[in-house]
């Protein structure tokens, strides 16, 4: 089996035991959970974050036994799950008055983030700077430029490495005035709009008949916001953490050790070096290593079989979820998202050649490759 799976409640205590558990409290700017869109005026981009529809995946909830259901983020404004951090994040330092008209935006991103940033910089009048690796897709570099953020793309360099580009974002934002580094991977705010969007949106569409939720971490803001807010309603609700190959996250979980795996990713904005402060304390109950292989089939699967196009992390959240189903057993409910697009990735996942490169086109079943180009 391509997959690794591990159960390690005796070793939860042992990785979280010197964490104290994110104690919920609500900021003044929730969106609230509902969502009647045909009887409501939004209030401008910044209203239109979240409250994405939760979809069922016929197919593998029929081979699972289960309903396997997703939340599709790549509906957000900006395109991917990292819209409603973004805004959180924005909403933050205007109430914490760091932020004032006109100011201007910095993060180090890879990519996500970014774009997001750059729609609610754009409609609340603010300017955009954005740090990113040199490794992302062009297309996310192309579409923050034509949002109009300042784009550096920068040697993809570890945390501890001055230059990396979470630093970079930093000293740029310390050097201009009316300026702030949102900081999205230590910020809690980031995991606060999955706390009061995310986790309470689930909740209500399964009318909190969910047993158990998967998600990728890039910050971790997702895992541990959606996590923290289900356990508040039930505890029972397992909470796992998916990781791809070449993060920190799946042995720091098994073994306590912040140790990557073996290999690297194709998948872009997840997988971790360090425990971030959004992650901190997050309520784990098990942890899933991904490979590639699976995940790049289970993309590929999305599109061909359920319809959905989008990118390698949300292949990697589904392959999790049925993982976690199959281990749960029929008459379950597990709940992923869809995190952003496959048209951020038509020069990479959606190539045949960089496919082939990567050593991943056999991975896909070739009835479903070609349409490749
Ligand atoms: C495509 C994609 N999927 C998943 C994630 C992970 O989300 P989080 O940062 O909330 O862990 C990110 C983060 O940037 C992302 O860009």
């Amino acid at each position: 089996m391509m997959l690794s799976f591990r159960r390690c409640t005796s070793l939860v205590s042992h990785s979280l035991s010197s964490i104290s558990a994110i104690t919920i409290t609500s900021s003044s700017f929730s969106t609230g959970t509902s969502r009647n869109t045909s009887n409501t005026i939004l209030d401008g981009l910044s209203g239109t974050v979240g409250r994405t529809p939760l979809i069922k995946l016929h197919k593998l909830s029929e081979e699972t036994g289960c309903t396997i259901a997703v939340k599709a983020e790549y509906l957000n404004p900006g395109g991917s799950v990292k819209d409603r951090a973004a805004l959180f994040l924005v909403k933050d330092a205007e109430e914490r008055g760091l932020l004032k008209p006109g100011g201007t935006v910095v993060e180090g991103t890879a990519g996500n983030t970014g774009i997001g940033l750059a729609h609610i910089c754009n409609s609340r009048g603010y300017k955009c700077v954005i740090f990113m690796p040199d490794t992302q897709s062009k297309e996310k570099i192309d579409a923050l430029r034509v949002l109009g953020a300042e784009v550096f793309p920068v040697p993809a360099v570890p945390f501890d490495n001055p230059n990396n580009y979470n630093h970079q974002a930093k000293r740029y934002a310390d050097g201009m005035d009316n300026a702030i580094w949102t900081n999205q991977f230590d910020n809690t705010a980031n995991r606060r709009a999955h706390i009061e969007t995310t986790g309470p949106e689930i909740w209500e569409q399964t009318n909190g008949a969910v047993s158990a939720v998967t998600f990728s971490t890039g910050t971790g803001g997702t895992l541990a916001g959606v996590g923290t807010y289900l356990k508040s309603k039930n505890n029972d609700i397992k909470v796992v953490l998916a990781d791809p190959q070449g993060s920190v996250l799946y042995k720091w979980f098994t073994e306590g050790a912040l140790e990557r795996t073996d290999g690297s990713s194709i998948t872009e904005g997840i997988g971790q070096g360090r425990l971030t402060d959004n992650l901190k304390g997050a309520p784990i109950d098990w942890s899933i290593l991904v490979k590639d292989t699976e995940l790049v089939k289970m993309t590929f699967r999305l599109l061909h079989e359920e319809g959905f196009f989008v990118g390698a992390s949300s292949g990697l959240n589904v392959t999790a979820a049925v993982e976690v189903a199959k281990t749960l057993g029929s008459g379950h409910t597990v709940v992923t998202c869809l995190c952003d697009s496959g048209q951020r990735y038509y020069g990479r996942l959606y190539n045949k050649e960089w496919l082939k490169e990567k050593g991943l086109l056999e991975a896909i079943p070739e009835k479903y490759r070609s349409g490749l180009h």
